[in-house]
């Protein structure tokens, strides 16, 4: 077991490059699985739930190979005795996403239920409805496992998601590629991984429409080829080292980024007195000398604030003068790691599982603490880094889920941050 330790308030500044996106990546593996032919992506983030995603590949009897850091080839099963393994799958919900693949492809996938962060609830009873729509069959385990069976393969539907899932937007959207005839999703998610997916399975030659918006068309066709991709950079990554610069007050400039997929956030952050310049592809953030403003956060989905970004965002809160609410409308588990940052000298009221308030401009203090999730994870490290004293962080494979060599990629803007081994 690993932890960091984080000596805060030391003076940060430069460049930090931004990864490709961990939630691109986490779906464009299974999609390469939807053709019997090899496929190669670029600017795979080395993180640990890619890692994980990979073993399953394997573990049904893809071949996947790595050059150097950030390539990844993937040659997809030419069969599949129907089974995902039991011990891998619960591990990181974006398993989920290989039923999508898998079941168009070979009629039958069998699966527990898919693990991954504490965010409180995590149903998969859309999927369930979903593949029932385009003709599925589906039984629940006593397990908790389900199978799911199209033995003649799924039928082309229109179906209406009753609530919006970005996963569950994605695992269709891929079926329906090789599905008979036409599939409609009406209320489908629009984040960009989304429109980077659709992307890569059309240069394969799948025939989607509408990807990004939330009405998607896409008409099935008999088989799809292997492609090439590069994962686009990681929103939340990006966002997250802009509010870094914006909680230590550092001159930071982040690159390989997309600007464009953050417009609600960087407008959040300008409205409260952020002082930062945008380029195509790099935030450039100026040192500030008057407080930021406290303001009220509601996640949405996107283009709104996004849940991964709620954490990171409400530590800031904490150093912004005022009373700030902030509000989770996603996952009711997402606001427990504030009483973390309390122990840390915050000052956040819970008022109930979907509403903190923040009251600014308190000076945190270092303290042990542990990373409950990827996002609360990361929030803790940019609470260490603007604490006074020594943070030690554990549990920090939650961190490394979601983000690559944290640490070294923060030494080299200088920040006073170790991986050390706990024995
Ligand atoms: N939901 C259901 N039933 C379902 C599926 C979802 O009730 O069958 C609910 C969820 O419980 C949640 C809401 O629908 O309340 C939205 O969940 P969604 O399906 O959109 O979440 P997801 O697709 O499982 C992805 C990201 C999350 C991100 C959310 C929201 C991946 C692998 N995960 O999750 O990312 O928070 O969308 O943007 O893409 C993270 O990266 O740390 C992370 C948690």
């Amino acid at each position: 077991m690993e932890k960091f330790i984080i000596r805060g308030k030391q003076p940060l500044s430069g460049e930090i490059p931004v990864n490709g996106a961990k939630n691109h990546a986490l779906k464009i593996i299974p999609a390469a699985l939807l053709s019997t032919q090899e496929s190669v992506f670029h600017s795979v983030p080395q993180v640990e739930d890619v890692d994980r995603l990979l073993e399953i590949v394997e573990d049904i009897g893809g071949v996947v190979k790595k050059e150097g850091n950030h390539t990844v080839r993937i040659v997809p099963p030419a069969k599949f005795n129907g089974i995902l393994p039991k011990k891998l799958v619960p591990k990181l919900r974006a398993s989920i996403l290989l039923l999508g693949s898998l079941l168009v492809r070979f009629g039958r996938v069998e699966m527990p239920h898919p693990g991954g962060c504490n965010l409180g609830r995590r149903p998969i009873d859309l999927f369930i409805d979903a593949f029932k729509a385009l003709g599925a069959q589906v039984e629940s385990l006593a397990d908790d496992g389900y199978v799911f069976q199209a033995p003649h393969g799924l039928q082309g539907a229109r179906y209406v998601f009753p609530l919006i899932s970005v996963t569950g937007t994605e695992t269709l959207m891929m079926a329906a590629t090789l599905a008979h005839g036409k599939t409609v999703i009406v209320n489908a998610a629009g984040e960009p991984e989304i429109s980077a997916l659709a992307d890569y399975l059309n240069a394969c030659g799948a025939r989607i429409t509408g990807a990004g918006t939330h009405t998607i068309e896409i008409e099935g066709v008999q088989e799809l080829h292997g492609g090439e991709s590069t994962i686009i950079p990681d929103r939340i990554e990006s966002g997250s080292f802009v509010i870094l610069a914006l909680a230590t007050n550092s001159p930071l400039t982040i690159t390989h980024c997309r600007p464009k997929d953050l417009e609600v956030p960087l407008r959040i952050l300008k409205s409260i007195g952020a002082n930062f310049a945008i380029a195509k592809d790099a935030i450039k953030i100026y040192p500030i000398t008057q407080k930021l403003k406290a303001t009220n956060i509601v996640t949405h989905e996107y283009p709104g604030f996004p849940t991964d970004l709620q954490a990171p965002m409400t530590v800031l809160l904490t150093q912004a003068l005022g009373q700030s609410l902030v509000r989770e409308t996603i996952y009711e588990g997402r606001l427990l790691y504030t009483d973390v940052l309390n122990a840390m000298g915050a000052n956040i009221s819970l008022l109930d599982p979907y509403r903190a308030m923040v009251t600014g401009g308190t000076s945190l203090r270092g303290k042990e603490v542990a990373s409950p999730d990827i996002r609360a994870g990361i929030a803790l490290v940019i609470a260490g880094l603007t604490a006074q004293g020594t943070t030690t962080i554990q549990n920090i494979y939650q961190i490394d889920r979601g983000y690559e060599h944290i640490e070294e990629r923060l030494q080299h803007i200088g920040a006073k941050i170790e991986r050390v081994n706990n024995c």
